[in-house]
């Protein structure tokens, strides 16, 4: 059976190159076989630079001597060109002058920050997304990198879990696509310009599905809940030619996923012909020795190099312990070879043979920072990010000329709370970012009274600015509020198990309420907060996360009108905490749910309403859209035929504005009981007032097709609903077909 095991794993790797241009094979091929065993294993060892150093980027004299000796083959975290290039010097004296890879984070950005990575998928704008991308990838590369760990393409229906700042939200169709145009983003026209960067498709995989939304913990799924809802986006990443793959730090069904050979091996490297690198989240390779899958350092190199993890982020495990279990045969020089010929075909693509300095040029490194189409860039998806949650009697847009206006609450000043967590390199000249209130004071007119009070802080318990602000809201004719997380309440390791907004901050806008003044809330967050008094009472709600660098200038904008509010959720809001894990493409179950009797057979809790407080897909506009005239194509479809789905939406409103149309299906019947409804298209449209747009949905196999109990990506025939709408539970038009057998 063992052997039966080699002989496979041999004969995929035989296959997965045979592909490769046979120049590149032939190149790397050649330098291989001058290789020794410690160089070949120098090249799966990635070593950490001293984070966001300046100089002298590594300390440790051993890391040094490493790479001079040719036992290293990738760097994160080095901090621009001086440095980058500086650690390229050593990697030059080594015997076969092997460049090193240098990586860094960008989840959003790297000196200009744009939007979390959730807070830009509430746009769904994928081109103002893939820009976004492709500005941080050109940063990055000019500050001497090659690589960059993202997209982050985790699927996530647990608020708790810090890190759902850094995914795309919760549904997998809108994830995937999202997925695919941050890689092209990152990765521009191709590798080897120095503009582009390999990315990264991470955490793979199931890592948002930790149990309780604690970050690292425990993921135990079906097979088809991992195919339908967790892959879909990582396949979507490979499809368009995602360079890298990280592993996540969690277990999945009992195997953590850096030792899973199921995962890497099976699906990764063979079903989907993977032929890119698969790093090691950092750590994750010693990480199975505490998990209890294995018992030592030895056990972790085996079990994570047989899965098929190719790089060693920053453990050194496979550095000491791979070059004995080759020599005693636990291993074959055959999965190092594997190994190390991906690592290099890389560092071919990127020239870096040619010219291992390329990426390290001083004046490109000065002339991308504060470029001015990228700063606009920047603000444009920032305000295509916010959310407008409620707007009662449009009470925004405010008017430019109102005469005083009180600005209240902790994150109006300040300027990190805008750029959230993951936004490390920011200090470096932070006075280029202007405030929320900066970006306000620039936008009203000149006759307009701006009244500050901070009125509290984020996250303590002290109410003794709450007088101030009470009283600049009486003199004031409309209050504008802004309160949330601070930038490190969500991200790594910042689960919260109550999602609240912090502190006595709601507190605050009771308090301000109750003057009777018009107010408004901007909330500011990395993730969905719970925020129910104030989503009841007060009238208007803008949901503005972690912008990042323009966050001021894209506020105001929205605030007085200069820009009408597009963005949707692209994750469900909870009532509760106790509502969770609540998403809107969850399956039905075989009773109803509780409506207002409480009675026996019903499902959902009898202490709360059934629906979220805000659904996937809400968002609002200072517009109203009219949806009408919806027509399919036929009522009955052949496999493999394509059913058209028309209809027409008007702007019935008095402003111009974007809309997100959005098409949901639900399989009606079916071998797998199916979600109530799925994404399966959208199109996000811009109108002038009386304007009206024709709107045509194709509707092809793939997205009837789901994986069924063995795995296979079928359309089952039967009945299917169309449902059109402005959001997951804001169904205007509604229809259905059937799927013919034949
Ligand atoms: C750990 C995080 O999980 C991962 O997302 C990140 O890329 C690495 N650290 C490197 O910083």
């Amino acid at each position: 059976m063992k052997k039966l095991f080699w002989i496979l794993l041999l004969f995929s790797f035989n296959q997965s190159f045979a592909q490769l241009s046979a120049s590149d094979n032939k190149r790397v091929e050649n330098l291989m076989k001058k290789m020794t065993l410690e160089e070949k294993i120098g090249q799966l060892n990635q070593y950490t630079g001293n984070f966001l150093a300046d100089t002298p980027v590594i300390t440790a004299e051993f890391k040094n001597e490493d790479i001079r000796n040719g036992r290293v083959g990738a760097i994160l975290n080095v901090k621009g060109v001086k440095n980058t290039r500086g650690l390229q010097e050593l990697a030059m004296q080594s015997r076969l002058k092997i460049p090193l890879l240098f990586g860094n984070d960008v989840l959003h950005g790297l000196h200009l920050i744009f939007p979390i990575p959730l807070a830009e998928a509430a746009s769904w704008d994928l081109k103002a997304i893939q820009k976004s991308a492709r500005i941080a990838g050109t940063e990055s590369s000019a500050y001497g990198n090659h690589w960059v760990f993202e997209p982050m393409v985790d699927i996530a229906r647990d608020p708790r879990w810090g890190r759902v700042m850094e995914g795309a939200g919760e549904d997998p169709y809108l994830g995937s696509l999202i997925a695919a145009a941050r890689v092209k983003g990152f990765q521009g026209e191709k590798l080897g310009d120095t503009d582009a960067v390999m990315a990264t498709a991470k955490h793979f995989v199931a890592y948002g599905a930790a149990i309780g939304g604690r970050d690292y913990n425990t993921v135990d799924m079906s097979l088809p809940e991992l195919w339908n809802i967790y892959l879909p986006p990582f396949k979507a990443a490979a499809d368009a030619g995602v360079t890298a793959f990280m592993n996540s730090f969690n277990s999945l069904n009992g195997i953590p996923t850096t030792g899973n050979k199921y995962l890497v091996r099976e699906i990764l490297k063979g079903k989907w012909n993977f032929k890119g690198i698969v790093v090691s989240d950092w750590g994750s390779v010693g990480d199975m020795i505490a998990h209890g899958y294995v018992k030592d350092d030895e056990g972790a190199a085996l079990s994570a190099i047989i899965a098929g993890c190719d790089i060693d982020m920053e453990d050194q495990i496979y550095k000491k312990q791979l070059p004995k279990l080759v020599e005693e045969g636990k291993i074959p020089m055959k999965l190092i070879d594997e190994a190390v010929k991906r690592i290099l075909i890389k560092k071919f693509e990127l020239g870096l043979f040619d010219d291992p300095f390329r990426f390290a040029n001083n004046e490109r490194e000065k002339n991308v920072i504060n470029n001015p189409d990228n700063i606009k860039a920047a603000r444009d998806i920032a305000k295509k990010s916010i959310v407008l949650l409620k707007n009662e009697n449009q009470l925004l847009p405010l008017s430019k000329d109102i005469k005083t206006i009180a600005l209240i609450g902790p994150h109006i000043k300040s300027v990190r709370e805008n750029l959230g967590f993951w936004s490390t390199w920011w200090p470096d000249d932070s006075a280029r970012i202007i405030s929320q209130y900066q970006g306000i004071k620039n936008k009203v007119s000149a006759n307009t009274r701006l009244l500050y009070a901070k009125g509290c802080e984020v996250n303590d318990t002290s109410t003794s600015g709450f007088a101030e602000a009470i009283n600049i809201a009486k003199q004031s004719a409309v209050v504008i509020m802004s309160v949330g997380e601070q930038f490190d309440m969500s991200g790594e390791s910042r689960s919260r198990s109550d999602i609240d907004i912090p502190g006595v901050q709601e507190e605050l806008i009771k308090a301000i309420y109750a003057t009777g003044k018009p107010v408004i809330v901007m909330i500011n967050a990395g993730r969905p907060l719970v925020f129910n008094w104030t989503a009841d009472h007060v009238p208007a709600i803008l949901y503005t996360w972690w912008l990042g660098t323009e966050a001021g200038g894209a506020i105001a904008d929205v605030l007085f009108g200069d820009y009408n509010p597009s963005g949707k959720l692209p994750i469900t809001f909870p009532r509760s905490i106790g509502q969770i894990p609540i998403y809107y493409n969850h399956q039905s179950t075989g009773k109803p749910p509780y409506n207002d009797s409480v009675a026996y057979y019903r499902t959902g809790y009898m202490d709360l309403m059934q629906n979220p407080k805000f659904p996937f897909g809400y968002g609002l506009s200072y517009t109203q859209f009219k949806y009408s005239d919806l027509e399919l194509s036929k009522s009955k479809i052949k496999p493999g035929e394509i059913l058209h789905v028309k209809l027409n939406v008007t702007n019935s409103g008095k402003y111009a504005g974007e809309e997100v149309v959005q098409l949901y299906i639900h399989d009606k019947v079916a071998s797998l009981v199916r979600p109530i409804k799925e994404l399966k298209d959208f199109q996000k449209i811009f109108l002038n007032p009386g304007e009206t747009k024709f709107i045509l949905f194709n509707i092809t196999k793939e997205k009837l097709s789901f994986y069924n109990e063995k795995l296979e990506f079928v359309a089952e025939p039967g009945d299917f609903d169309i449902m059109i709408g402005s959001s997951s539970a804001d169904i205007r038009l509604h229809s259905s077909f059937e799927l013919l057998n034949q």
